[in-house]
């Protein structure tokens, strides 16, 4: 079964920057044999998190909104590639909003113990940060890792790369920049592969993602 990657975009822009250098680490994922699909927030229909706490009930949100279907689609796939650019030295509204909205995931887990990655679950999905930045600061992206780490574990996602280009302003777009469109291409097809000889060693996707009273 061919690999799935979702790619999510999470810039209001459309083919701006940033969903462009993830256009093309999906390209590369593609042209390696995966079974791709790209999602643009901006066109999905999904308020923020009540913090009303239903969820720690239930493990279900009460707000059936393209947030928990997005959700299911994340937790069925082989990898996210998940893209924002830095707004005000963090992910953008679209993107923090959503990942707020996986709050019963994280109730699932660690409330009401339903929800449970085993290690090989985790090695064998493999999660990519893909953003753009327009200041040359090494540590323009730091406030963003922190929320792309917590829907990472929160979905069973191992952490596997980060696809980063800085220095937009003095670019003048990512179709400038000397690497960053080939370098996301090959990490496309890369990340594909690793999983697909995971996959092969010994039978990682099936059964790994399970409710933990079923472990
Ligand atoms: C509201 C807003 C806030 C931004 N804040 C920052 C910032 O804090 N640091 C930075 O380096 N670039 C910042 N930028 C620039 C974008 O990160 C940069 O232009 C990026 O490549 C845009 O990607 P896009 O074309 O996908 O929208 C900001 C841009 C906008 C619109």
């Amino acid at each position: 079964m061919a690999v799935t990657v979702l790619g999510i975009s999470g810039s209001p822009h459309r083919h701006g920057n940033t969903e462009t250098l993830l256009d093309s680490f999906l390209d590369g994922a593609r042209s390696a044999g995966a079974s791709v699909e790209k999602v643009v927030l901006k066109d999905l229909a999904y308020s923020p998190c009540r913090g009303c706490n239903a969820c720690h009930k239930t493990g279900d949100c009460i707000v059936k909104d393209d947030a928990i279907s997005l959700f299911d689609k994340i937790l069925a796939v082989d990898c996210i590639a998940i893209a924002s650019p830095i707004y005000t030295m963090g992910i953008t509204a679209e993107l923090k909003g959503l990942i707020d909205r996986g709050q019963y995931l994280w109730a699932r887990k660690f409330i009401l113990k339903t929800l449970y990655f085993s290690d090989d679950h985790i090695r064998s999905h493999k999660g990519l940060f893909i953003s753009t930045a327009g200041q040359n600061w090494d540590h323009v992206f730091d406030g963003a890792f922190p929320a792309i780490t917590a829907i990472f574990n929160g979905t069973g996602f191992e952490y596997y790369d980060n696809i980063i280009a800085n220095n937009m302003d003095e670019y003048k777009g990512i179709k400038n920049h000397p690497t960053a469109l080939k370098d996301a291409f090959l990490k496309g097809q890369k990340v594909v592969a690793v999983i697909e000889k995971l996959n092969s060693e010994g039978g990682l996707k099936t059964g790994n993602q399970m409710k933990a009273n079923e472990a």
